[in-house]
């Protein structure tokens, strides 16, 4: 999605956008462009492609000035050019905006503006926001001709404003699409998420829906959509500069497999007791759940890789805590007249905070009366602060597109809740439930050993790296894991399709496909269904498929099943998903990798999916 950064102090405006834009570059993106305020007046450059071209239009034609606004644009209205590239300006020029989301009514506005002679270049929505500004500006002050500007606008948003007139200030506002300021020793910033601005501060404060910021080189004002002062919330964030880049690996995503050890750690601390071989939360998570567990239904929404760890908690709260659960993607289940009330839970899982559907999916539970949960890893996010409660998985930044330790970490925080609630609802003895504690424990170091095995699993990936189809089949907790692996390396490599199935549907249909050589990824660690399992690997390889199998590596027989293999330590099957996916995420890499594909920045995708 879009990114959208401002900077107004003493450093040379040009560097800083384009610094923080760079720190932005995982939203996804297909065009980049700067607004700058100098001597000449408002200056724009922009251009389709990557930052880099950008960059050296830049160089060839520096700009000098203190403050400005820029923009990485992931098309949604208009092909990515020139022309729709952001900033846009107002008839006069003396006006730059950049934006973040989508203007519903803009063709509306569009209409009216041009019966009052307001010349259009571009085909975005964007545009008319910055046309409506100036119409308003005719007969209000800047700062108020914005606020009224915001008022007419439906749909979301986060906007960054460059004036002429107003040369020590910048304006900024959100309504639906996420918008922070950081705040530094004599100069401050608009940002789209909190990299843009940590190599200069850590202060930020977290703009909700419908507020406005007058932001100066001292600092920001916050008002309301009246025009109502507010009261600023400065929060300090705890990640580093090192956090937010890629540590010595070449890829954000291999940076971030890697981090899974300590990401699922954090997602633990504070909330195992080892003496009492339990599971403890905070105050407010705990009065939650304590209502959630006499409630009787809980629906599970989310999109993509949250999806699949949706249905992972499904298998897990359904078998141990024994409450009823439906999982649903958010984008279906927004619209299809679910039926819900103040019986119900509804627990949003989410990476961002930030995705548009599962946002609109827990808005329209509460509007139902149902309590909202969510599983969130980025602190004070959208879907955060509209949840009843949250359980923050603490994972860090993640930055590639097909996310790794976020998924992980959020498989964690559902086995955490649900011996919570096993324990709450009597679900389970304390000797079971102290083994399953026990084993929650020691994950962070299972995943250390099987993050060891990288270099055979490169090699296993060498072998399938010319393939271009594949299955991947699970079965119970490792469904989901087969749906997981399938779509991290059709994410990463757009060379290929794959397609994950519960393997007890092979029969059904994709079957029919395999032939000789065809590759077919199983997930066979040891479980209930292990032998059922073992014939599905028969049936494709009676038809001269190749299975690649993921399994136990206690596992002895195995190898008499498997052409290729990828080993995780044993374990409780409770505790397979969190392990099994990890080998797939390695293994999506190192084939995206040998074909040399943009791993980080896959086209046609963005990190947080901010429109629906
Ligand atoms: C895949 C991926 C996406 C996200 C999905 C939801 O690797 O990253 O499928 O999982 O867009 O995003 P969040 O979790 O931010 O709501």
């Amino acid at each position: 999605m879009c990114g959208i950064v401002g900077y107004i102090g003493n450093s040379p405006v040009v560097e800083t956008l384009l610094e923080s834009l760079q720190a932005l570059e995982y939203r996804g993106y297909d065009s980049a462009g700067v607004a700058v305020l100098n001597g000449e007046g408002v200056v724009i450059r922009k251009r389709p492609g990557k930052l880099k071209v950008l960059a050296e239009i830049l160089r060839e034609n520096p700009i000098d000035g203190k403050i400005g606004i820029g923009h990485t644009r992931w098309a949604t209205h208009g092909e990515p050019t020139e022309i729709n590239a952001h900033p846009h300006t107002d008839c006069t020029g003396s006006l730059a905006v950049v934006h973040n989301g989508i203007i519903e009514n803009y063709a509306a506005l569009k209409e009216m503006l041009s019966a009052k002679h307001h010349v259009f270049r571009s085909e975005t929505d964007t545009e008319v926001i910055v046309h409506l500004i100036e119409e308003l500006a005719k007969s209000y002050p800047i700062a108020e001709a914005f606020r009224l500007a915001l008022k007419e606008l439906h749909g979301s948003y986060a906007i960054c404003l460059l004036s002429k007139q107003s040369p020590q200030r910048l304006f900024g506002a959100r309504n639906g699409s996420p918008l922070i300021v950081g705040i530094g020793d004599q100069e401050s910033f608009f940002a789209s998420d909190v990299p843009a601005v940590l190599s200069h501060t850590r202060r930020i404060v977290y703009l909700n829906d419908k507020e406005v910021v007058e932001l100066s080189s001292q600092g920001p004002h916050l008002f309301n959509l009246e025009g109502k002062k507010e009261r600023l919330k400065i929060s300090t964030v705890k990640w580093d500069v090192a956090a937010a880049r890629k540590g010595g690996f070449p890829h954000f995503m291999l940076k971030e497999i890697h981090e899974q050890p300590s990401a699922i750690e954090q997602t633990l601390s504070g909330r195992l007791d080892a003496t009492r071989g339990r599971v403890v939360f905070d105050r407010r998570l705990k009065s939650f759940l304590e209502g959630l567990s006499s409630r009787q239904r809980l629906v599970i929404i989310a999109c993509g890789t949250a999806y699949h760890a949706a249905l992972v908690g499904e298998y897990m709260l359904e078998e141990f805590a024994r409450i009823p659960v439906d999982v649903d993607l958010a984008s279906e289940f927004r619209y299809r007249g679910a039926m819900l009330d103040s019986n119900t839970t509804v627990l949003a899982i989410t990476q961002s905070g930030e995705t548009a559907d599962t946002l609109a999916g827990i808005r329209m539970a509460k509007s139902q009366g149902a309590k909202v949960l969510s599983i969130c890893n980025v602190v004070g996010s959208s879907i955060a602060r509209e949840s009843d409660a949250v359980f923050y998985t603490h994972a860090g930044p993640e930055i590639a597109v097909a996310s790794t330790k976020a998924y992980t970490s959020q498989v964690t925080a559902l086995a955490l809740l649900t011996l919570y609630l096993a324990s709450l609802r009597k679900r389970i003895d304390a000797q079971k439930r102290r083994s399953l504690v026990e084993g929650l424990a020691k994950l962070p170091q299972l995943v250390d050993q099987v993050l060891a095995t990288e270099a055979s699993i490169k090699a296993v990936s060498a072998r399938y790296a010319s393939c271009r189809n594949f299955y991947f089949l699970g079965r119970r907790y490792n469904y989901p894991t087969a749906l997981e692996g399938a779509l991290k390396l059709k994410e990463i490599c757009p060379l290929i399709h794959a397609e994950g199935y519960a393997a007890g549907e092979m029969k059904h249909g994709p079957i029919s496909l395999i032939r000789k050589g065809w590759p077919v990824v199983f997930i066979a660690t040891h479980s209930p269904v292990y032998e059922k399992i073992i014939s599905n690997i028969e049936e494709v390889r009676a038809r001269q498929g190749d299975c690649l199998v993921v399994a136990s590596e206690s596992d002895t027989t195995i190898k008499r099943h498997a052409d290729s293999l990828m080993t995780i330590p044993r374990t409780h099957e409770f505790f397979s998903p969190i392990l099994a996916a990890i080998p797939l995420q390695l293994f999506a890499y190192y084939v995206a990798d040998a074909n040399g594909c943009d791993i980080d920045q896959p086209p046609n995708l963005a990190k947080s999916v901010t429109v629906e």
